[in-house]
């Protein structure tokens, strides 16, 4: 089922539409203009600007240390390139935790300065002030539970979650709560694909997984891990489409030698 390649626009209204209708729903990252433009022209409905720019982009070992002015520089470079995908962007860490009036005053930033459509932030409970806050002043959220990088410190490992029933229960609780409170979308990380194909049939907004299985409404990769840039992160539920690593490296190279012999430029390529 596809009946919504040809929406020139994604909403929120569009992706509750897709999820009625079984169709399912991609999404992938994006930090800067050029990856953008091409990621929205081959049709991904939501393009996340994720706080994993922190890794991909500026090779920090977490997602901790990106700031807000960092992330609304990417999302605004994303925002100028696309056309038909919805625009969600991560709230970095440490500006929507210490209460909901600061995170507020963070989702407003990312919304007037880089002219997103959404953001997302991660947890359950712990989050609920905040992201009533943010949905009472207009903003659309998208909620993020199960491995949440953000408490990487706190887990202390980025495996799987929710193994455990207590785990497997505070998240069905926090999903249902997110929809309660009128979130829009969840993404689910890395949790037994039957948990979320239980948070899935169970509430009526779209759930997005990345290492959540195949029976949820949509999926999310981080684009320069499907890419192939990244060949030392292999965890299972990454397929790669491209090795871009091997590629970008080979033309590298040849183009360094062609300096280095003389053949680059040649008589065409000068004025
Ligand atoms: O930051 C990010 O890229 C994310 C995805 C992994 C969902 O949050």
């Amino acid at each position: 089922m596809n009946n919504y390649s040809n929406t020139s626009r994604v909403t929120i209204k569009v992706l509750e539409q897709m999820k009625n209708e079984g169709d399912k729903i991609s999404m992938l990252t994006a930090y800067d203009f050029s990856f953008a433009k091409i990621i929205d022209e081959a049709g991904i409905d939501i393009i996340l600007v994720g706080d994993s720019a922190s890794n991909v982009m500026a090779g920090h070992e977490t997602t901790l240390p990106i700031t807000l002015d960092q992330m609304i520089y990417h999302a605004s470079a994303v925002v100028r390139a696309v056309k038909r995908a919805l625009v969600v962007v991560d709230l970095p860490f440490g500006t929507y935790q210490a209460d909901s009036k600061e995170a507020l005053k963070s989702a407003i930033r990312i919304m007037k300065e880089s002219g997103a459509h959404a953001v997302k932030l991660e947890g359950g409970h712990l989050a609920k002030e905040s992201i009533e806050r943010i949905i009472q002043a207009g903003i659309p959220v998208m909620g993020h539970l199960g491995l949440t990088p953000q408490s990487i410190y706190k887990f202390g490992t980025y495996t799987v979650r929710a193994k455990d029933d207590d785990e497997a229960n505070t998240l069905i609780d926090d999903s249902k709560m997110l929809e309660n409170i009128g979130c829009f979308s969840i993404v689910l990380e890395k949790i037994p694909n039957i948990l979320a194909k239980k948070v899935a049939s169970m509430l009526k907004l779209p759930i997005i997984g990345i290492g959540a299985g195949s029976e949820v409404d949509g999926q999310v990769l981080v684009s320069h891990d499907m890419l192939g840039m990244n060949k030392d992160f292999s965890p299972r539920f990454l397929r790669r489409y491209l090795d871009l690593d091997s590629l970008v490296s080979k033309a590298v190279k040849k183009y360094s030698s062609d300096i280095k012999t003389g053949s680059f430029p040649n008589k065409e390529e000068q004025y």
